[in-house]
């Protein structure tokens, strides 16, 4: 829906001049030193697609709400093109859109909430809504019945008279996104709308935003520079360090496997309970990690390689999971859904934690799930596929290398050995 193609912003008087200087590869600090001007962005690419939200995160002064400003041409940018692209109109360049066009884009298309935005004070809550409709010219009606529809969707539902001094800091917020919403844009450029609210009304705005995305289905281009905010909302995560793009990824991606030390130092304050999937810690079901010790008619027994006086874990012909049996049992125990049982986990933890009951999850399942699973039983949680064919088990390791490493217990251990061995090349 918007594609970014080499922007760059240099600030300063003579600022396409920076731009060979750029092309030879010199930092943002060199062409400072030399030449006064400021790389604001340098050679930024990216898409959005339609429908998702797409954060841009980095440190204060990364060049976030300069690159959110060229999309919207408050300023341009000094080399580059952006392209917007609807069902309406097709594909039409930003870039190359004049005064007239590019009112139009911002009245219908794009609408912009800031970190600090002005509510007008001798206007009721309602009235500041639909500001952004008013001069439209829109029906008087049609404009507040859309008003107070999406002020109920932030949660203001009854404050439509109100005046905005009566309004906490957190309901003011809310009141500036009811307002990008009623516009009906079908992109909403967020510079940092929650930075400035307390935490737990933070969270709480991440989760409505959420929702309205998804009931709204508008796409948004959202800053921060709060990576677990970014992580919580974003489908895509671009991360921007001294006027750059140095990662572009989904949470998990950015999560596990961080490009430079910049993005990995993020990463390690981040927490990967709502990010990180079963699929990614499992510790998978082949030979360099299980043992094949019996079989017993229709099924062939496994056990852990590093715990062999552990679970047995048995698989049918086709590979599906059908028993977990305990050390010192023959029966296996009870397979029953993760899900299920974590939505009774406070209880569950009340009457004391299960052995006799094997959570099964599939790979999409956040660490967070698996964990509430985990105080209902002691027991390896099994990772299947729809088919339920074993992918693999959840143990005590997979969770710990989880929180801590913020990857699969495996990938940790490789990486671990290749630290050791650092002439190794292209073992394992
Ligand atoms: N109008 C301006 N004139 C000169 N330099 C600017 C201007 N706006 C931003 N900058 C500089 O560009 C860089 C990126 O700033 P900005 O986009 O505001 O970062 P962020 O939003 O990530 O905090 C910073 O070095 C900042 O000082
Ligand atoms: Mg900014």
């Amino acid at each position: 829906m918007i594609r970014a193609e080499g922007v760059t912003k240099v600030f300063g008087k003579n600022a396409g001049s920076a731009i060979p200087l750029l092309e030879q590869g010199k930092t943002k600090d060199e062409i400072q030193a030399e030449t006064g001007h400021i790389v604001g962005v340098k050679d930024a690419n990216f898409e959005l697609e339609p429908g998702e939200v797409f954060c841009i995160m980095g440190l204060s002064g990364s060049g976030k709400s300069t690159l959110i400003r060229c999309v919207n041409r408050l300023i341009d940018p000094t080399a580059g093109r952006i392209f917007f692209k609807d069902r309406e109109n097709g594909e039409r360049e930003i870039t190359a859109m004049n005064d007239a066009e590019l009112r139009e884009l911002r009245k219908h298309d794009m609408s912009m909430v800031f970190q600090h935005f002005a509510l007008f004070p001798h206007r009721t809550v309602l009235a500041n809504t639909i500001y952004g409709l008013e001069i439209q010219h829109r029906n008087a009606e049609e404009s507040q019945q859309v008003g107070r529809k999406v002020l109920d969707m932030v949660g203001l539902g009854g404050w439509e008279d109100a005046y905005p001094h009566e309004l906490s800091g957190g309901m003011q917020q809310r009141v500036g996104l009811a307002r990008a919403l009623a516009t009906e844009a079908k992109v909403l450029l967020m510079d940092e709308p929650f930075s400035a609210l307390d935490p737990l009304i933070k969270v709480n705005m991440q989760r409505e935003l959420t929702r309205i995305q998804k009931e709204l289905d508008r796409t948004i281009l959202f800053i921060t520079h709060d990576l677990d905010e970014a992580m919580r909302i974003g489908n895509h995560i671009a991360i921007m360090d001294a006027g750059e793009v140095v990662q572009i990824g989904n949470p998990e991606d950015i999560l596990v496997n961080p490009k430079t030390e910049y993005v990995a130092n993020f990463v390690e304050h981040a927490d990967p309970t709502g990010v990180l999937t079963a699929g990614t810690i499992v510790l998978p079901f082949d030979d360099t990690q299980f043992e094949r010790v019996a079989e017993n008619g229709e099924l062939v027994y496994y056990v852990r390689r590093s715990h062999p006086e552990g679970f047995r874990f048995g698989i049918d012909r086709k590979r599906r999971l059908q028993a977990v049996v305990r050390p010192g049992h023959h029966e296996s125990v009870e397979i029953a859904p993760l899900v299920q049982i974590a939505e009774h986990a406070a209880e569950i933890a009340r009457t004391g934690r299960r052995d006799d009951i094997a959570l099964r999850c599939d790979a999409q399942t956040v660490l967070r799930t698996v964990l509430k699973g985990r105080s209902c039983s002691t027991v390896p949680t099994v990772v299947t596929d729809a088919d339920g064919r074993l992918r693999g088990i959840i143990d005590e390791p997979e969770l710990i290398h989880g929180i801590l490493e913020k990857r699969g217990h495996r990938e940790h251990a490789e990486a671990t050995a290749a630290d050791e061995k650092p002439s190794a090349g292209g073992a394992g």
